[in-house]
This record gives C-alpha cells, structure tokens and sequence, in this order.
C-alpha cells in the first residue's frame, strides 16, 4: 500500500460523521444550534485541542482581508477557529477524503462555508498558484510527511513574499523510539519525526526564515496532568476530539503518546517561520 493510502486509511474510519453527531448528543449538544466553541472539544485534533489553535493563532497577524492555507486541515476545527476569530479567508487542504467531507459538513452548519473551502490532496503537490496566501499553519501533519525538505518548499511556493507560517507539530526527542500505536500513525511505517534542529535545518534549506522555535512539553505535560486529575474525579475528558480516532487503537494510541511526551522520547514543538519578502532570483523552487 503507498504511504498516503496507508495515512488516509487510518485517519478515515467511514463512519466518522455518525460518530461524532451521537458524541454531540450525548453531551447535550443541539446539532441545529452549534457554535465553533462548543465543537472545539471535538473538531481540534492535534495535542492540547483548541488551547494550542489559540496559541498558534496569537503567534501571528492576521486581518479579515488575508487568506490563508491550512495544510492537513483534517475536520476543519482549526479553520473554522482562524475565520470565526479574523473573519478572514481559509482554504484546507487534507490527504483524508472523509475528513473533508467531514470538515463541510460542520462548516456549513456554522454558516461558515462562504469564507472556508476545503480540498483533498497532498501537502506535496498543492493544487494552488505560486504566491496564493498571506500566512499558513500546519497542526500535527509533518509527522506524516517523510520528505520534510519537499513538504516545505511547496508551502514556500503558495505564500506570498512576507508571507507567515506556524507549525505545531510533534518532533522526535531523545532515547528509545516510540512505541506504537500513535494518535498519527499505527505503525513506525507512516511515521516520520524529525528533531527540532532537524526541522530548524529543513525550513532554513527550504528558504524560511526561522522567528521561533520552541518546545511546549511544559503546557502538555501539565495539560496531560489536568485530564488525568479530571478523570480520576470522574469527570468528562476536557477535550473529546480522540472519539476522531479509531476506537480500537485510540486508548494505546493516547497512552503511547503520552508516556512518549513524559520520557522525553517526542517534544512537542511550536514553530513561526517567514518567506523572505525579497526572494532572491535564483530560488529553484519559486519560479512565480
Ligand atoms: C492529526 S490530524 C490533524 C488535523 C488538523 N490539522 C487538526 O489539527 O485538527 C493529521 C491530518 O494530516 C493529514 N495529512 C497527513 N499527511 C498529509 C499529506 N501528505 N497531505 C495532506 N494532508 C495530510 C491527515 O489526513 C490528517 O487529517
């Protein structure tokens, strides 16, 4: 099977929308009258849910008339968040057709559809014009992505010069290797983490300038301890979105990331890199 098939296949589970509407009902919640923060406890899929689409979102700029690419936007969470806070424009684009057909689903029902448009393809091979976008973010993807120095010149390709990226991702720490399953990957086989140096390396290659880079372990570590502490009194989790994963997998998958995060074997890592507002004539790989 190709890497994407086998990253499409365990982000699709076929039966994600019936899924998520029963987990809605049974909180209680009105699918007639949903709001982009009462979905944020199940639509944010990446470590620490909307508390890290917030922190990414304050890291930049943005203004009602940008547009901006999210790249593996899964089910549209993050972009919902990013239009319903700017009132800005957002494209995603995700490798999962489900998670696309997902991602419209919740946008029209948030009237949310005349500013977000989603499509499926690879962050590879964007089907977009060079110089398309004023700023893009990525949230746990890169660690999909074998060919980091690829995936990073074709977003250098679609922003505009000046233009804004932040990265939220997991990096591979130090130590033994992961075990799996992980939340992004069944197998060692669709799984591709870089170190933090390695990514700074991989951006700085691609042509970015690097503003930040940092590690979060501190916020997931204690974010991790709340949940725990949270279930223990018999709470509900405070962030529902790992019901998007299979269930068959998502328990070891989540114990496994988490005990990866405390023994320093994955790092958390915020990025914020910028496309030179003057890119030099010789650069390859922006021929616009
Ligand atoms: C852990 S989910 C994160 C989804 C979303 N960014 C969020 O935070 O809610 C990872 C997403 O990356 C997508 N993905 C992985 N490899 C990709 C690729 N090569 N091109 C586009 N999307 C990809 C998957 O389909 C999946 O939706």
């Amino acid at each position: 099977m190709s890497t994407h098939r086998e990253v499409s296949g365990h982000y699709g589970t076929g039966d994600l929308l019936s899924r998520l509407n029963a987990a809605l009902a049974k909180d209680g919640l009105d699918p007639d009258h949903l709001s982009v923060g009462a979905l944020a406890q199940y639509d944010q899929f990446h470590g620490r849910g909307l508390e890290a689409t917030v922190e990414v979102a304050d890291l930049v700029h943005v203004t009602a008339s940008d547009h901006l690419l999210d790249i593996g936007s899964g089910i549209g969470g993050p972009a919902r968040y990013f239009a319903n806070r700017f009132g800005c424009r957002v494209t995603g684009i995700d490798l999962t057709p489900e998670f696309c057909d997902v991602a419209r689903h919740f946008t029209q029902r948030l009237h949310l559809d005349d500013r977000i448009t989603f499509e499926v393809g690879d962050a590879l091979a964007m089907p977009f014009a060079n110089r398309s976008f004023d700023g893009a973010y990525s949230m746990n993807v890169s660690m999909n992505i074998a060919d980091k120095g690829a995936f990073y010149r074709e977003i250098l390709r679609v922003l505009k010069p000046g233009g804004w990226l932040v990265l939220s991702e997991v990096a591979k720490g130090e130590g033994a290797e992961l075990d799996y399953p992980a939340p992004w990957a069944r197998s060692a086989s669709t799984s591709f983490l870089a170190t933090p140096e390695e990514t700074r390396r991989d951006l700085l290659e691609a042509g970015f300038d690097i503003v930040r880079l940092h590690s979060t372990l501190e916020e997931t570590l204690a974010a991790g301890a709340r949940a725990r502490a949270l279930a223990e009194r018999g709470g509900k989790p405070p962030r529902r979105a790992a019901a998007l994963m299979d269930r068959e997998i998502a328990a070891q998958a989540m114990a496994n990331s988490s005990r990866g995060f405390s023994e320093g074997r994955i790092i958390p890592i915020e990025v914020l890199a910028r496309k030179p507002s003057q890119v030099s004539l010789g650069a390859e790989h922006d021929p616009a």
